[in-house]
This record gives C-alpha cells, structure tokens and sequence, in this order.
C-alpha cells in the first residue's frame, strides 16, 4: 500500500513516517524545507529517515497546483496522511500570506489529488486551536467552534470545512485529527516545551505569558503516532458518523486526539527544572494576542473510534525530551 505523508521533514510527520516504516507501506513524503524554523532540524530529520528503505523523500511545495497534480500521477498512492502547514499562532499575526498558501491552497491541492485519484482515506491534520476562548472543558468535537482567535485557527477550521465538502460532495473517505500541544523528541523550536528546555539548559529567562496561568493538554509525540497509525486504518462510512455536523452523512470523521489532562504551565516548566537539574528564571508576561489560555481534550470519540489511551505523562515525556535535547544539541 502506498502512502503519501505531507510535511515528512516535520516533527510530527518525520514520527509519522518512522513509525509506519516496517509495516508493509512504501511511503513518499514531501516537504518544501522552508525556514518557519531552524532548516537544520528539518534536515536532520530527513536523515534519520534514510534508515528506512521504505520511505523516500521529494521536495515539493504543497501549494505547487501543477506539481502536486504531478506527484499523484506519477505515485498511484493509495492513502494519504497530510501534515504539512504552516503552523504557530503567534506567527499567523506576522505572516499571515504563508496561512493562504500553505494551509488554504496547499490543503485544496491535497484535496484535488485524493478526488482525483480515488484515495482510499485522507488523514489530515487539524488543530485545539480551533476552540479558541471556549471556557467549557473538555473541549469536544461537538462544541460550537466559530470564534477562532487567530487567523492559523481559521485555517484549520477551514481545512475541516473544505475537507468536508470534498468529502460529501466526491465520497472521499477523510478524518481530521485536532492536536492538542504534542511535544517530545524531535520537537518543534519554536514551541514552548522546546525553547524551555534549550533557555533553562543555557541559563537563560524563560517568557511565560498570561503569567503562568495557563492549561495546556499536553501530549507526548508516540501518544500521537500511536493514534495516527490507528486511525489510518479506520475508514469513515457514509452515514456512520452522523454526530458532526447532525446532517451529514459523508464519510468523515473528526477527533480530539490529545492527553486528556491539561496540565498547569508552571507544573510543566517544574517537570523541565526536575529532568535538567537547573531552575528556570521566569519571566512572566501578559496574555499573547491569539493565544488561548487553557486546552483540554475531551477523548472519548477517539477512545471508541480506536481504543486509543495516552501512555506517556509529563514527567516521563519531559524526560525523553531533555534527553533526547542533550544529546542531538551536544549539551
Ligand atoms: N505540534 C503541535 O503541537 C500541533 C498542534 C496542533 C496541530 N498541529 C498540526 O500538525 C501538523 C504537523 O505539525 P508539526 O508540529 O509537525 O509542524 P512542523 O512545522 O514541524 O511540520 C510541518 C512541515 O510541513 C512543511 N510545510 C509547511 N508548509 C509547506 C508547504 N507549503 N509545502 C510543503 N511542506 C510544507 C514544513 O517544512 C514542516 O516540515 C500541522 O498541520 C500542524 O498545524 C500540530
């Protein structure tokens, strides 16, 4: 079975891909390498790939119409798992073209591709950001999501809008998976767990925004591979999953998959102090404009759909994270 994995060189689609690899798919991942953050990284993970004769690599640009109209002609793929997007929130407030050209176009050429050619189940990804100030926790796939707060939740909502019509309208089996603050080895710089780690092991003032008063459902990288793995194999049905929208009789499916324990900010900031053996020197900030204050997935749609049940806590997931931190930056 052929597989195409967007944003491979990704935190999450480099897991991905290492993952599968070993299980009978032949895996083409693409990426377009862009330097949102440190190039480096990306790269490193593309090397870690090249252990595996199972997935190959091609650079290409999702929002590249002609180019992915190519890649699906050429390949015959038969699912599709897509990663890739510009994310961060705070970014979106900066940049807000690279949204409307990664997650916009580039989720519509994905898109084409599967209806094109009859792929058997899209995977995509979607984000927690899209509750946005919901105060009701945990957050369920069934609450009103029409307020995002930045434009990169927009996107997403938008990514589950558009993939639903696709969905109804050509029968494309497709689920959207909305992550909740996955973090681990690999990690994303520019993500809290990861600049922590790298100020606290450097001395460094950490920012903490809101003052600390933050809840975020954290959720350790293999918790969200397991998932993904899981689910690829789950196809929605027409008519199976009618809870969202009420109406709809698509094969679609739509999940929280994160934790499904938010964790105090400063208890994982403590976590961080505890696996490196310094102490962090905050410095507490207000509130960032997009940003939300607490995250709490409700899980249970995904419990049922995949028998799905987070193994890694904090203390152990910090733990492989500062490791795996120390030893790939030579600390
Ligand atoms: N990491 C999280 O906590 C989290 C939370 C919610 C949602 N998500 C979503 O999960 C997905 C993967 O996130 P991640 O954490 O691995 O992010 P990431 O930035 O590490 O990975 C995304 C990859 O996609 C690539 N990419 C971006 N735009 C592209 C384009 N136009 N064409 C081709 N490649 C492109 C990037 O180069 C990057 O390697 C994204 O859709 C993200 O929005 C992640």
């Amino acid at each position: 079975m052929k597989i195409l994995i967007t944003g491979v060189a990704g935190f999450i689609g480099h897991a991905v891909a290492s993952r599968l690899s070993g299980h009978g798919y032949e895996i083409i991942g693409i990426d377009n390498l862009n330097d949102y953050y440190d190039v480096a990284l990306k790269y490193a993970r593309l090397e870690d790939l090249e252990k595996y004769s199972d997935v190959n690599f091609e650079r290409l640009d999702i929002s590249d119409r002609h180019g992915m109209e190519s890649l699906f002609i050429k390949h015959g793929f038969n699912r599709v798992i897509h990663l890739a997007a510009q994310a961060g929130v705070r970014y979106s407030i900066e940049n807000p073209h690279a949204y409307a050209d990664s997650n916009l176009v580039g989720h519509l050429n994905v898109l084409e591709g599967c209806r094109r050619h009859a792929i058997e189940h899209l995977v995509f990804a979607s984000s927690s950001s899209v509750y946005g100030m919901n105060e009701q926790v945990p957050f369920k796939t069934t609450d009103a999501v029409d307020h995002p707060v930045s434009l990169y939740a927009a996107t997403k909502k938008a990514n589950e809008l558009m993939s639903h019509s696709y969905s109804h309208l050509y029968r494309l089996p497709a689920t959207g998976l909305r992550f909740f603050t996955v973090y681990g080895p690999w990690g994303r710089p520019d993500m809290a767990p990861i600049k922590f780690t790298r100020s606290i092991l450097e001395g460094r003032p950490i920012q903490v925004f809101n003052n600390g008063e933050m809840f975020r459902d954290f959720t350790y990288i293999d918790d969200i591979v397991e998932g993904i793995a899981n689910i690829l194999n789950i196809i929605p049905k027409e008519g199976e999953h009618s809870k969202f929208p009420d109406t709809s009789t698509a094969p679609w499916a739509l999940y929280n998959i994160g934790h499904g324990t938010p964790v105090a900010l400063m208890d994982f900031i403590h976590a961080i102090e505890q696996a490196t053996g310094f102490k962090a020197k905050c410095d507490f900030q207000p509130m960032q404009p997009g940003d939300v204050p607490q995250t709490w997935a409700d899980t249970n749609a995904f419990f049922e759909a995949t028998g799905y049940l987070p193994k890694v806590d904090v203390i152990e997931g910090v733990n492989n994270l500062v490791n795996w931190y120390r030893k790939f930056y030579k600390y």
